[in-house]
């Protein structure tokens, strides 16, 4: 028993010490290993006070998008949103973990039409009628982050915005479906960049999900492609996001001279849907959408 002590209690969450328990968890873990795949560092696997810290807080995250909806119309400015997720935030007991978070200037992300991701609330820009945008909450509560985003229409939006917001959220949906003890990161990956394809879409390679829990961005990195490597382990316990963000046309980005803001190198549109996951016994828990 490598990975895991025979008197310690066993990873799978059968409540069971190793050596009592026949999920085959530790076995397998030992056949990964030799064939190269990361196994995650005892570390990553929540204990359940971390886990109900992490509900809590992907309650607020989650309550914050609900409620972001109402703000999205012509007219609105990124920088309204900004600071209404800031406000709700503080008033649930949270702390926006955006705000200075390696010198990010805001408390959410405001990412319209061809900006991937990143994209700074700003008083000059105004929502317009046809504009798609993804809105990023990341809340820290009691030392437990959560992290999600979702795509909102202003107005009409054109049949191709559409069609690419519903494929953007049904491949976060195909990847979160086959996350389940012992599938690896790059399952995940694999998954969604078929779907995209089959789809006529490309995926941006240059930011992936990540684990997330005691810190905003931990172990492991989750690849929305197939990066033709083994990945890391799934196990119980283990808590990450899935955040795919898929293209319209070039899978290629550039940074803007704000060190934050991601573009389609090509100007068409970019769509993405983030969910902070548990993995359990048998699949996932969402913690925060
Ligand atoms: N919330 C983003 C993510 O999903 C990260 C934003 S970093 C920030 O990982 F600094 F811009 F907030
Ligand atoms: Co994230
Ligand atoms: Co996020």
């Amino acid at each position: 028993m490598k990975w895991i002590e025979r008197n310690e209690t066993c990873w799978c969450g059968s409540n069971l010490k190793a050596k009592k328990c026949n999920c085959g968890i530790s076995e397998a873990l030992d056949g990964y290993s030799k064939k190269g795949y990361k196994i995650p560092k005892r570390s990553l696997i929540k204990d359940e006070k971390t886990i109900e810290g992490m509900r809590a807080s992907g309650k607020i995250t989650t309550k914050i998008l609900d409620e972001v909806a109402t703000l999205i119309k012509p007219g609105t400015t990124t920088e309204e949103i900004n600071t209404f997720v800031h406000n709700r935030t503080l008033e649930m007991g949270g702390i926006p973990a955006p705000l200075n978070y390696n010198g990010f200037p805001k408390s959410t992300c405001t990412s319209i039409n061809e900006v991937i991701c990143h994209g700074i609330p700003s008083p000059d820009r105004v929502l317009k009628e046809g504009d798609i945008i993804n809105v990023d909450v990341t809340t820290i509560l009691d030392g437990c982050y959560s992290d999600a985003s979702r795509m909102y229409a202003v107005g009409e939006i054109s049949e191709n915005a559409k069609r690419l917001i519903e494929v953007a959220k049904e491949s976060l949906d195909i990847g979160r479906s086959v996350v389940k003890p012992l599938a690896t990161t790059n399952d995940i990956g694999a998954a969604i960049e078929q779907y995209a394809d089959l789809n006529g879409y490309a995926v941006v390679e240059d930011f992936g999900g990540h684990g997330v829990g005691l810190q905003f961005h931990e172990d492991p990195f989750v690849f929305h492609f197939d990066t033709g490597e083994p990945g890391m382990v799934l196990l119980p316990g283990m808590t990450f996001t899935i955040e795919p963000m898929l293209n319209e046309g070039t899978y290629e980005c550039n940074i803007l001279s704000d060190h934050w803001t991601a573009v389609t190198a090509d100007g068409m549109l970019s769509a993405q849907w983030e969910y902070t996951l548990l993995v359990t016994k048998d699949g996932t828990e969402v913690i925060a959408y």
